[in-house]
């Protein structure tokens, strides 16, 4: 099965003599299950009608920056969000121009400034045109900002010359295309912070009662020591941030962080994975459970009263005992379990897999799963990459900032509790 099978490919085609070859692209990424949102600018409607394009894509396919029906239908700013890779083919020397030098005067030029999407294009022009000073100016300066490139290719053009400006053929296109979608996630990230509505959907929890939990535990060993992990409670405290600007009333049971509290939450700060259960009780009942902590899964059986001190003789040994599971115990209450329970499922190796086992071990309604191996950069970072796993659906969403992901949880929570009401 292609990479491509089940993405949405927003293809821009541009007013070049290749534009006939994108009526094939279009065949060839839907043939690998792809679905296909066409922009033709008003150059392009002169090499390929919109009905042929639409016939082939089998969706509306989209010409003008200021139409009302699309701006209420789908605005130009969700088209291009709602990609999950952008494909310029052909990309011309004036559109390539345009995107290099940020200009928006039109649907196709003010989306591609518009994307938080990866940017594929594939330029067609005369040799000239290519070859020119301004043209290669604007290639390494779109490089440089992060557009891909296929092509162009070397061979006879139309206009009788022989040299580089061919499109690339469609199945290197496609290809193109897969690689960068193999590669992981194509989106560009925000600086933190950015990018947040704080008033959106300001509604979506008013009158719910939301806990969540953030941070590690420590487990003492003695009174100085203790076993902790690398999480910030930066995910966990921005779901509490979120949650309270759509509305809902917020306790946040937080382990020790350094992080300040949340404005708009109830914080209660805990120390250990016991502590971290008892306060999750206290504040029962809730409409949604979120158990994004890092919770220790073993502690130090008879923390010692006083320091453990070097004796000379052999290291002192630890003997661990199970911590309580406190998503499973949450998850499996009667009266009191929370209409939605939401566990995080931090792993190194087999993400997904991991994840559905808990998902049906806890008896939870939903779970993040993050990949938190040190090369992710995820625990103690400023973003994640995380898939939502429900029964029998696993929905994969881009690298984000803790905020964006933390909003779009919170969003997705308002929708799945409505939908368990209806
Ligand atoms: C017959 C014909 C073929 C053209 N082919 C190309 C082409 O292959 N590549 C290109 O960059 N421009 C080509 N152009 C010029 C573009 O259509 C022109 O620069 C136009 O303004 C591009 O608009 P757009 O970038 O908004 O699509 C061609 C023009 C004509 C009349």
């Amino acid at each position: 099965m292609s990479i491509l099978s089940g993405k949405r490919i927003l293809l821009v085609i541009a007013g070049g003599i290749a534009a006939y070859k994108s009526l094939d692209l279009i065949r060839r990424l839907r043939e690998r299950g792809a679905s296909v949102h066409a922009v033709l600018t008003p150059a392009a409607q002169h090499f390929v009608t919109p009905l042929s394009v639409a016939s082939l894509s089998g969706e509306k396919v989209h010409t003008e920056l200021f139409s009302l029906t699309d701006e209420a239908e789908m605005g130009h700013i969700e088209l291009s969000r709602d990609a999950d890779l952008v494909v310029v083919a052909p990309a011309t020397a004036d559109l390539l121009a345009k995107l290099a030098n940020g200009l928006a005067d039109d649907l196709a030029s003010t989306l591609l400034l518009a994307t938080d999407k990866k940017v594929l294009a594939a330029p067609a022009m005369n040799l000239r045109m290519w070859l020119h000073p301004a043209t290669r100016r604007n290639i390494s300066r779109l490089r440089e900002d992060g557009v891909e490139f296929t092509g162009p290719e070397e061979g006879e053009m139309a206009c009788g010359e022989f040299g580089p400006g061919r499109m690339s053929e469609p199945l290197a296109i496609v290809a193109a295309a897969e690689k960068i979608l193999a590669a992981g996630d194509t989106a560009i990230p925000l600086p933190p912070g950015v990018g947040v509505r704080p008033n959106a959907k300001k509604s979506a929890l008013a009158g719910k009662r939301v806990i969540v939990t953030s941070g590690p535990t420590h487990e003492p060993i003695d009174p100085v020591r203790y076993i902790a992990n690398r999480s910030s409670g930066k995910q966990g405290h921005a779901i509490a941030a979120a949650a309270a600007r759509a509305g809902a009333e917020v306790i946040l049971v937080s382990g020790p962080v350094n992080i300040p509290d949340v404005s708009g939450a109830k914080t209660v700060h805990v120390e250990t994975a016991r502590e971290m259960l008892d306060a999750v009780r206290a504040a029962l009942p809730a409409d949604i459970f979120i158990s994004t902590a890092a919770v220790a899964d073993w502690r130090v059986d008879h923390a010692a009263e006083d320091k453990v001190k070097k004796s000379g003789d052999a290291p002192p040994s630890l003997k661990l005992v199970e911590n309580p599971d406190i998503l499973a115990t949450v998850s499996q209450l009667d009266a009191r379990r929370p209409k939605l329970v939401v566990g995080f499922a931090a792993e190194t190796t087999d993400l997904i897999a991991h994840a559905q086992q808990k998902l049906a071990r806890k008896k939870c309604d939903l779970i993040v799963a993050n990949d938190v191996s040190a090369a992710s950069g995820v625990m103690g970072g400023a973003q994640n990459t995380v898939h939502i796993v429900e029964a029998g659906k696993v929905t994969d969403w881009p690298r984000l900032a803790k905020e964006e992901v933390a909003q779009r949880l919170v969003a997705l929570c308002a929708e799945r509790l409505a939908e368990r009401k209806s």
